[in-house]
């Protein structure tokens, strides 16, 4: 039987918009409904008793709406931003011209990146680099946001850096893209972890939340990995998300799931799923 939790009514939704104005310069690809988990999760929800880590921070919009939370509720420790920092011409357009970025020469976005997260800079660290190499360093993370699960392999090695720092039953992780077609293999990852995690809360378009219930072992790590996982093992997988999300009323979107597993045999990595239908 499942727990009422906290995070039920989507408490988020209630965040006063004043009390966020100051994050609208930072483009993000963050829905609207995100953005406020995010700054709720660090403004209302977290203890302080451990750092928040984004991995996947792009320009900084997540991040940005971490850390103004985090400002808010006067919380020590920091907020660690994940990223390559890099931007392909078209990503630049369409994510950071259109939403009032100058537009400037060159992939490289972190100076931009540390410019817009400047009023929060005494509370970020910025680790620039290939996530899967860069690693953690070590220390309780209370708020992980994950949005680079782009890739089985990857998402294993990143999975394996942070998830031990998670504290049991305290500890959230924000899965940015759990709910999108092209990425079945997070709820596969999710269902390997068992009773490990517990899906707690649903931001649309794409985000589910899971609380940490159990320290994350090796076992459990091995448990979890994704890179070795068939499409059949993938569509397992989302048939027993049915159930454990059927709180979330999120069928369609598993449905969509099932058909991108289909469509694109033994594809990986989310840029080459392909949808085939109706527009997506
Ligand atoms: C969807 S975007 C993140 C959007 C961001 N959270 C926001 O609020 O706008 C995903 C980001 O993950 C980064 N990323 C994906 N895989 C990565 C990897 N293996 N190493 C470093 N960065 C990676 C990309 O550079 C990109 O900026």
């Amino acid at each position: 039987m499942r727990q009422p939790s906290e995070f039920d009514d989507r408490p988020w939704q209630r965040v006063d918009p004043g009390r966020v104005a100051g994050v609208d310069a930072v483009p993000t690809m963050l829905a609207a409904e995100e953005q406020k988990l995010y700054f709720w999760l660090t403004s209302e929800w977290m203890q302080g008793r451990g750092d928040v880590v984004d991995v996947g921070c792009f320009a900084g919009g997540s991040t940005a709406r971490l850390a103004a939370g985090h400002a808010q509720a006067g919380h020590g420790g920091k907020v660690h931003a994940y990223d390559r920092f890099t931007a392909a011409a078209g990503v630049k357009r369409r994510q950071l011209y259109q939403k009032g970025i100058a537009p400037f020469d060159g992939p490289d976005i972190f100076p931009l990146a540390q410019s817009l997260l400047a009023p929060w800079a005494d509370r970020i660290d910025f680790h620039r680099g290939n996530i899967e190499d860069l690693g953690w360093p070590g220390g309780p993370i209370e708020v992980l946001t994950l949005d680079a699960s782009k890739k089985t392999d990857l998402t294993d090695r990143m999975t394996a850096d942070f998830f031990p720092s998670l504290i049991p039953g305290r500890s959230v992780i924000v899965q940015q893209d759990f709910l999108h077609w092209s990425q079945p293999w997070i709820a596969a990852q999710m269902v390997g972890f068992g009773d490990h995690f517990e899906p707690v809360g649903f931001a649309p378009n794409d985000t589910v939340i899971f609380l940490c219930r159990k320290p994350i072992t090796a076992e459990a790590l091995s448990a979890a990995r994704i890179d070795n996982l068939s499409d059949a093992d993938l569509l397992d997988a989302v048939s027993q998300t049915r159930q454990t999300l059927a709180p979330f009323s999120v069928a369609h979107r598993l449905d969509r799931m099932e058909k991108g597993i289909r469509d694109n045999p033994g594809v990986r990595i989310a840029w080459q799923m392909k949808w085939r239908g109706d527009k997506c």
